[in-house]
């Protein structure tokens, strides 16, 4: 046929989406940075390294800072260009920052390696990429403009043509198809890029998850309807809810005229690497690994199952599983049809999982639902869900305007609330970004010490340690005599704690059982109580399992039916608890950052 070659670019996505995907986005930097100048050599498009989960994680999870993690990659691989996953105005987080807050994220980004930015909109609702896509073009950096793909019966072929459209006027260099859940088929693949490539200029690049098994064939039919770029995971870290094999692909073209020019011999050195790395977070595996067609009609991305199956089992409901997986395409046509990608994803899998462990749908409605049915997260692709829009709205009006448009900057409150004490740039994006995550891991990143191989303790539970490692043990620990020395295991990797009797000075943490037990309020008795307050009396429970995110409420406070009494926070998600009749706070049984479960008592109004 003699065509001229047309090698395939291929972005390795290991570092970020694989175990976001396989491994609940635990990979430390230490498990990186051994294997980066062996990455450098391979001459990838670019290498995927950071993203919304990898950020979380970090901070959340690791006590690891996230822009550390990109500095000294970036120093170790000089020679590859960085790409990182963009949530539009959401940054790395789950709600909309202020313009100033995009502006100072993404530039800081860009000062510290960040080549290539994947700017996506979880609505597809670009109003909401327009401040990231310009602040990475005046950084002289890769904007790639990105369509969420998903199936629904409002998303058509015509609809996506439109969306590369206007991506490409907006001034993207490349237009990604970004394929979350792994719902592209072989045939929509072709379709779908060569009626974009008849009606747009820029390079296509293809990111499409594994889960269902296609993903070979549909990189197939895109490399034939003409895509530059693909996405591919290392072997030791591919399929599943990940991606394609790299070296597969690579085999696949060689000789052709798409042939990569990587080198076999070099990413067989990574993949024996990574499949070492891979046993150190053996407690995060997905239970799913293999293929699941399924997915085509729940249509789940892969990160999301994984992060399920770890909240549902954290609260011993790994049973409801497949009612949760009904639920959600459920909730999802309620909510006009979102693509399911972060934090749409989020706000849809945590609803499903809380209609479903209440036992009655939107019951409980979280924040964010009511969010994103106002339109505080952009224009919905379909129509609303009248009965759900009716729970939400009694009182509230939906927007329509850009989402941002109505935010105050929020710079100043950021530099203002951290004061003197944490003053670099770094510190104060992660704060804009997570608050309350980013001022425990402040407190907390100079301290734990990591041990090899000390006994495990299967004790803590994923998810459970959103308090940073060191202080959990300690407070649980009958103040001890003298100092004592545990080893810990956390997050898949074990801590030495040291713990002393309360008060005494220890290096490694500020005594939290200590500094948590002071401010309560000394919670007046019910004796407290007017004897002839009586048969009024109710017991606020908690309707779900989760933590006190905040207190809204004190003793003594009067409150009318319908007053947020307690903030919790369940699976990133914020609920709010009203008050369902009028009386007067009696007492209080829980505090901020406390755990709780179904059932627990919070509060008495009498
Ligand atoms: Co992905």
């Amino acid at each position: 046929m003699g065509a001229s070659p047309r090698p395939i670019k291929i972005t390795e996505v290991v570092l970020r989406d694989a175990h976001q995907s396989l491994l609940a986005t635990r990979m430390r930097t230490e498990d990186m940075l051994p294997i980066a100048e062996k990455l450098d050599q391979v001459g990838y498009f670019s290498l995927e390294m950071w993203g919304g989960a990898t950020f979380d994680s970090c901070i959340r999870f690791l006590n690891e800072d996230p822009w550390d993690r990109l500095r000294k990659l970036k120093q170790k691989m000089p020679n590859t260009p960085f790409q990182m996953l963009l949530r539009g105005q959401n940054c790395v987080g789950y709600r909309h920052y202020a313009d100033d807050i995009v502006e100072r994220f993404v530039k800081h980004s860009a000062d510290e390696g960040m080549d290539i930015f994947r700017i996506f909109d979880a609505l597809n609702d670009f109003r909401n990429i327009a401040t990231a896509v310009s602040t990475a073009k005046k950084c002289n950096k890769i904007v790639e403009g990105t369509i969420s793909y998903t199936v629904s019966p409002v998303h058509r072929l015509e609809l996506f043509v439109q969306m590369a459209i206007q991506l490409e006027d907006m001034g993207s260099d490349i237009l990604c198809i970004k394929d979350m859940a792994g719902l592209l088929t072989p045939k929509v693949t072709f379709d779908l890029i060569t009626e974009i490539k008849k009606n747009i200029k820029l390079p296509i690049h293809l990111h499409t998850h594994s889960t269902t098994g296609l993903a070979g064939m549909n990189i197939q039919c895109a490399i034939d309807a003409g895509v530059d770029m693909v996405d591919t995971a290392i072997s030791s870290l591919s399929m599943g809810t990940s991606h394609y094999p790299t070296e597969s692909l690579v085999a696949a073209l060689q000789g052709t005229v798409h042939d990569t020019g990587l080198d076999l011999g070099i990413l067989e050195e990574i993949a024996d690497y990574f499949e070492e790395v891979r046993k150190n977070y053996a407690e995060f595996e997905s239970d799913f690994k293999g293929v699941d067609i399924n997915i085509l009609k729940s249509q789940i991305p892969g990160g999301m199952i994984s992060n399920m199956e770890n909240q549902l089992r954290e609260q011993n409901a790994i049973d409801k599983l497949d009612q949760v997986l009904e639920e959600v395409p459920r909730v999802r046509k309620d909510m006009g049809y979102p693509p399911l990608v972060t934090p749409a994803s989020q706000i849809v899998g945590s609803q499903a999982t809380l209609n479903v462990l209440t036992g009655e749908r939107y019951k409980i409605i979280t924040k964010e639902t009511r969010g994103i049915v106002l339109g505080k997260y952009g224009k919905l692709p379909g129509p609303l869900d009248p009965g759900l829009l009716a729970k939400v709205t009694e009182d509230d009006k939906t927007i329509d305007c850009r989402p941002a448009d109505l935010l105050e900057p929020e710079w100043k409150t950021v530099t203002t609330e951290l004061g003197n004490e944490y003053t670099s740039e770094d510190d104060r994006l992660s704060y804009a970004m997570f608050p309350k995550v980013a001022l425990k891991f402040f407190e907390t990143r100079n301290h734990p010490m990591p041990v090899k191989s000390a006994p495990a303790s299967k004790a803590s539970q994923p998810a459970q340690e959103s308090a940073a490692p060191a202080p959990a043990p300690a407070a649980t620990a009958v103040a001890p005599a003298a100092h004592a020395v545990y080893n810990v295991k956390v997050n898949g990797r074990d801590y030495q704690v040291e713990v002393g009797p309360a008060g005494s000075a220890l290096p490694a943490s500020p005594a939290p059982a200590v500094a948590t037990a002071a401010p309560a309020p000394a919670p007046p008795s019910l004796a407290a109580a007017p004897p002839t307050s009586g048969p009024a009396k109710e017991v606020v429970t908690s309707p779900l399992p989760g933590s006190v995110f905040s207190m809204k409420v004190k003793v003594g406070d009067s409150v009318n039916s319908g007053d947020t009494l307690v903030v919790l926070e369940s699976m990133k998600m914020e609920t709010e608890i009203k008050s369902h009749t009028s009386g007067v706070i009696q007492s209080i049984s829980v505090k901020e950052g406390d755990k709780i479960n179904t059932g627990d008592e919070l509060l008495i109004i009498g």
